[in-house]
């Protein structure tokens, strides 16, 4: 399939890196293509960015079948643009849509499309550590249709957005919020994917917890309310005297690439890393008994955010000195330092744009 390009008449100028929040700046183009049931994904064509023009009964307002993905485009120091295991987002994407009876992509095709892209958006890939070109590939169910069924007919769309940090805290460690009276998604429901309404079901905690200062929410198995599952936008890592230790993949948790990656250094590294079952109570008291060192959430977006306060009930605990741990900047280094290619990619997780 041919993609059109269709190129913008604007001459936007990125802000300065140091003024870069998250999602918030869009870039000049996008990629969309649709897909009806006769003649599958077609029509792909970078254009410039643009509102879209769907009907109000368009399936994903009324029913929410969507779903997303999350990753980065990099500037390394000789000015080349690298892309941190995209592949493995569009696989996952591909598993969102199976979750959710989308159709599948073309891996092979989307990575091309998005490649395009990025080459013509060149300019707004922010160069300081810490700041990415984020990109946001996405489905979206477009039948014009009020019965409750999968659509017909869908929008897969890329956009990118300049970013910096994902917590105004930055580095800085910030304060998380158990959710004692919600739940996020249950075990053979759709935690596992990235689709829209887990992040519907996850605000009515996430609104109480900032009232209350807290960066994020750390939900908790649905069944028992006892077991960690993760936070809002990552997944989570408790250092419990020498054994780094990451709830386990129930189906609920999102499988993050960012916990993969952090898993994989762990193992390179010779530490001891679990993934398994680990209860909030397990938490407070290692912190009780002076062997919680440190806590971590690990994401796309967020990269390795060092965890200063938990809050669960009326109990609280403060991790570390309010500076990030030893351990959380090691990883945070290490990734950012193959991220920028600023490091050797031993692993083989970074993708050049050429
Ligand atoms: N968990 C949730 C709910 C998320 O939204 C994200 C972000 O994508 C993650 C975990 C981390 O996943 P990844 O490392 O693939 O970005
Ligand atoms: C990411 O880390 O890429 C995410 O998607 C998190 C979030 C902004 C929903």
């Amino acid at each position: 399939m041919e993609i059109k390009v269709t190129p913008a008449q604007t001459n936007r100028i990125r802000p300065k890196d140091s003024d870069l929040g998250f999602g918030q700046v869009f870039t000049d183009h996008m990629f969309v293509m649709d897909y009806s049931e006769g003649d599958g994904w077609h029509d792909p064509r970078i254009e410039p960015y643009h509102d879209f023009s769907v009907s109000p009964a368009a399936m994903v307002f009324h029913y929410g079948q969507a779903i997303f993905e999350g990753l980065k485009a990099y500037k390394t120091p000789d000015n080349n643009i690298c892309l941190f295991r995209p592949r493995d987002n569009f696989e996952r994407m591909n598993r969102s849509a199976a979750g959710m009876c989308i159709p599948q992509i073309d891996i092979d095709f989307v990575m091309d499309a998005m490649k395009q892209l990025i080459r013509l958006e060149e300019k707004w890939i922010p160069q300081t550590l810490g700041t990415a070109l984020y990109i946001r590939p996405t489905i979206i169910a477009s039948d014009p249709f009020l019965g409750v069924r999968a659509s017909f007919t869908y929008k897969f769309f890329i956009i990118l957005s300049s970013v910096g940090a994902y917590y105004a805290e930055g580095l800085n460690p910030v304060k998380i919020w158990v959710s004692k009276d919600h739940v996020r998604a249950v075990r053979g429901g759709v935690g596992e994917f990235k689709t829209a309404g887990n992040y519907a079901a996850s605000l009515i905690a996430s609104e109480k917890a900032k009232k209350q200062g807290y960066a994020q929410v750390l939900w908790l198995d649905a069944l028992e309310r006892k077991y960690i599952e993760e936070v809002g936008a990552m997944n989570i890592f408790f250092l419990i005297g020498d054994e780094l230790v990451t709830p386990n993949l129930t189906g609920s948790i999102l499988p993050g690439i960012t916990r993969y990656s952090v898993i994989s250094l762990a193992k390179r590294w010779g530490m001891t890393i679990s993934e398994r079952q680990i209860s909030i109570d397990e938490v407070f008291k290692a912190h009780e008994d002076g062997k919680l060192l440190e806590v971590f959430g690990s994401g796309t977006a967020a990269v390795i955010s060092p965890v200063g306060e938990i809050r669960y009930g009326d109990k609280m605990i403060l991790i570390g000195d309010g500076t990030p741990g030893e351990i959380s900047m090691k990883f945070y280094n290490a990734l950012t330092d193959i991220q920028y290619g600023k490091a050797e990619d031993t692993e083989n997780w970074i993708e050049f744009i050429e």
